[in-house]
């Protein structure tokens, strides 16, 4: 593991950190496919970056406005002008994983819900992702505060997973 967790900045990206966000995500199989979200085109509102010696180490991309709760057993009667927050990429660079910027960017997430008051952090999980197992993402994902989900099946994209916790709990 690098000692890099002292020169870590979790911030917003900027326009100018296009670049290296991606030259990150050039790397990350699903990537390609999550590099216009990342680079802040759509309806995306959060991109968080982990920066460490001037380059970008790491990236979360998220909203503050879920409210898929159909999606979701035993929130389907949750009123629509309840929203919830919804991470939809976590990636750290792999030379820099398990020191830690995982955890930060999502403290930092978690941090602004609690904020905003929001219901409930949704962490979205899928099976495209080759460079880490599935159980590992699971595991990053409880140690963080995380538990599953459960699907209202015909609402939610085939492959996908949701893991969700309360913006409030510790970290
Ligand atoms: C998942 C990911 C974001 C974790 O980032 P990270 O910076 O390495 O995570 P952290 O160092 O903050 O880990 C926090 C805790 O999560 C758990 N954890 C992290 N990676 C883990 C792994 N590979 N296996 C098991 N547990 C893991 C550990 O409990 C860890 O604490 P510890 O290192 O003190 O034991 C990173 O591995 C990654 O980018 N993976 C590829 C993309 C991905 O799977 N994104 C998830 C959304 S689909």
């Amino acid at each position: 593991m690098l000692p890099i967790q002292d020169s870590v900045h979790i911030r917003d990206a900027t326009l100018s950190d296009n670049v290296g966000i991606c030259r990150l995500m050039a790397e990350w199989p699903q990537g390609s496919a999550a590099t216009a979200a990342a680079t802040g085109a759509g309806t995306v509102k959060v991109r968080r970056v982990a920066e460490c010696n001037g380059e970008i180490v790491g990236l979360l991309v998220g909203h503050h406005h879920f409210n898929g709760w159909r999606m979701l057993a035993g929130y389907a009667d949750t009123p629509p002008h309840v929203t919830g927050s919804l991470i939809t990429e976590l990636y750290v660079r792999p030379d820099c994983r398990r020191a830690g910027i995982g955890r930060a960017l999502i403290a930092s997430f978690i941090e602004e819900s609690a904020a905003l008051g929001r219901k409930m952090v949704v962490a979205q999980l899928d099976e495209s992702e080759s460079h880490l197992p599935h159980q590992a993402r699971v595991d990053f994902f409880r140690a963080v505060g995380f538990a599953w989900l459960t699907p209202t099946s015909a609402f939610l994209p085939a492959g996908r997973q949701l893991m969700g916790r309360e913006p409030s709990a510790a970290l």
